[in-house]
Parts: C-alpha cells; sequence; structure tokens
C-alpha cells in the first residue's frame, strides 16, 4: 500500500481520475479482502470528488446488495431491473441520469440526489457488482466520468 500523501495539482479532469485511478491500484495491490479494498477505494472518490454519495452495490444471491460507501444511509437491497442501479446491472451498461426525476423507477436513497452515474463492475460479460455515483446537482456527470469510472471497475472487477 502506498498512497501519496500530497495530492499533486490536476491539470484536467482525466488527469485527476489518473491520479485517482493509480491511487486505487496502491492502495488495492498486495490487499486480497474484497470488502476492505472496495471500502478504500470509496474513500479514495470521496477524498477527491464533491459528490453526494457514493458506493457499490454486490450482487449477491439474484440481488444487489449494498456493500463499502461513502455518503448518507442508502437502501439495502435493490432487485435486478429495478431502479438506475438494477437497469445498469440488467443491462450490463453504465447509467448516465442528468436528472433521476426524469428517470422511470429511480429509487431515491436520497431526496437530496438530482443526477446519478452507475458504472457496472464486468468480469467475462458478468456484472459482479456496480458503482454508483450520486449529485445533489443536476447534470453532475458527464462521459469523463463515465468513462473513467469504466476504467476504475475494469481494474476492480481483477480484485473480485
Ligand atoms: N438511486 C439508486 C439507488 C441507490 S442510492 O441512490 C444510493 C437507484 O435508482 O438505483
Amino acid at each position: 500500500m502506498n498512497v501519496p500523501i500530497q495530492k499533486p495539482e490536476f491539470g484536467t479532469k482525466t488527469g485527476k481520475y489518473q491520479w485517482v485511478h493509480d491511487s486505487i491500484v496502491n492502495v488495492c495491490t498486495g490487499e486480497k479482502d474484497l470488502i476492505a479494498n472496495l471500502a478504500n477505494a470509496t474513500a479514495i472518490l470521496k477524498e477527491n470528488f464533491d459528490w453526494w454519495w457514493t458506493g457499490f452495490y454486490l450482487v449477491k444471491e439474484n440481488e444487489l446488495v449494498l456493500g463499502p460507501f461513502q455518503g448518507p444511509v442508502a437502501c439495502t437491497r435493490i432487485a435486478y431491473g429495478r431502479g438506475v442501479c438494477g437497469s445498469s446491472w440488467q443491462q450490463k451498461k453504465s447509467m448516465l441520469v442528468p436528472d433521476v426525476h426524469a428517470f422511470p423507477g429511480h429509487i431515491a436513497c436520497s431526496a437530496a440526489s438530482n443526477s446519478e452515474l452507475v458504472v457496472p463492475v464486468l468480469r467475462n460479460g458478468e456484472v459482479l457488482a456496480v458503482l454508483d455515483a450520486d449529485s445533489e446537482h443536476f447534470s453532475h456527470f458527464d462521459a469523463t466520468d463515465q468513462q473513467e469510472l469504466e476504467k476504475i471497475c475494469a481494474y476492480l472487477a481483477t480484485l473480485f
């Protein structure tokens, strides 16, 4: 484990994500406990982005079950195909939602959340978990967030 203490100046959002990605790889390298690794990954995301809520739901016995997260209390279980998280699991793709109130079936764990990005953790075409990021701002997430979180989730899939 080797997380740099001094954060560099980030020229671009992509540069910041590169540093976040490398920090997650550093902290997880050599540690085989999945929950510990996902907990540190959420902490690194929380430290670097001003999101309202971020965390993982793990696929367990045909449901999504709440895993490590940072933020307010959230719903514990989400069914296949339900809400933004369950839809990401079902469709095996990221869901970029600029206005959650316009998303049919959105599950409002917090009334403060207005936009959301959910990225599946995929290995060999199977969804192992989803990473959920919520913001109190509308249209907070963009294609860069999606692309970069997909890279992070591709790495995290190797830890399951
Ligand atoms: N909004 C999500 C539920 C999870 S919470 O936001 C933490 C959804 O619709 O799946």
